[in-house]
């Protein structure tokens, strides 16, 4: 598949290394054209770099891979490209981005970022995904911590977009987890901004999850 990143910072690199070393072809947008030949080296396979707008008339899906203040200029760069398209939304909206010690967690700048994407480009199928761990857990080769294999929560409308981040969710090895329309990335968002705020603070956020089966939930069978 063709794929399109927009930005060529950490996330770029994790995923994208990562779809090329599964047979994809990537195209690498950025501004800045020294990062973006940088990180399309740093990806290999038929990685190229080239602008924003071009990147996204590449990609059948496309990442966005930038900071949140980035989406709307890049967005409207970008608008002629994405119809019909998956946009994949890694996005956190931190504020600051970065953890101070001492502090209760993150906070959010806006609470419904893909929403305000999907708003910005209503003909691309927006799906949010791979914004819970950070760069460093996407690129590594551990898949499964304590036998249970590394999932990525996939919101979005779109069955076909859906099935699409799905196959690439599964490329990096890694188990989708289909958790519901875009009405739902808001959650998956603020679960991101708490749940990265436990991991900083030093507690291990697993320890607050049963397994499923001791949940006393119903199991769907994903
Ligand atoms: N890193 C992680 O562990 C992680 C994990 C989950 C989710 N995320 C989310 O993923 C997104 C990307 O994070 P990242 O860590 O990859 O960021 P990053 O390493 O800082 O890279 C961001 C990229 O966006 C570009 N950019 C910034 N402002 C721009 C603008 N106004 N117009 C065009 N390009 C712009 C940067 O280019 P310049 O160098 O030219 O500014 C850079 O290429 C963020 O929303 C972040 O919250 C990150």
């Amino acid at each position: 598949m063709r794929i399109a990143i927009l930005g060529a910072g950490q996330m770029a690199r994790a995923l994208g290394a990562g779809w090329s070393a599964a047979g994809h072809d990537l195209a690498i947008g950025a501004r800045n054209p020294q990062q973006a030949n940088d990180t399309a080296a740093h990806i290999g396979g038929t990685a190229y770099a080239t602008t924003i707008p071009e990147a996204a008339a590449f990609g059948e899906a496309v990442l966005l891979a930038l900071p949140v203040p980035a989406l709307s200029a890049v967005l409207r760069a970008a608008a002629p490209h994405l119809a019909n398209r998956t946009l994949i939304d890694c996005t956190n909206a931190y504020s600051p981005d970065s953890f101070a010690p001492g502090s209760p967690g993150f906070t959010l700048t806006e609470s419904a970022v893909a929403e305000r994407i999907a708003a910005t480009a209503p003909d691309a199928y927006v799906v949010k995904a791979f914004n819970l761990c950070a760069a460093e857990v996407w690129s590594s080769p551990t898949r499964d911590f304590d036998g249970r294999p590394l999932a990525v929560p996939l919101c979005g409308d779109d069955p076909a977009a859906l099935d699409t981040v799905a196959s690439l969710a599964e490329d990096l090895k890694l188990r989708p987890i289909r958790a519901g329309g875009l009405a739902q990335t808001r959650y998956l968002e603020a679960t991101s901004a708490f749940i990265v705020g436990l991991w900083f603070s030093g507690h291990d956020a697993r320890a607050a999850f049963p397994p499923l089966e001791a949940a006393f939930a119903v199991p769907d069978g994903d």
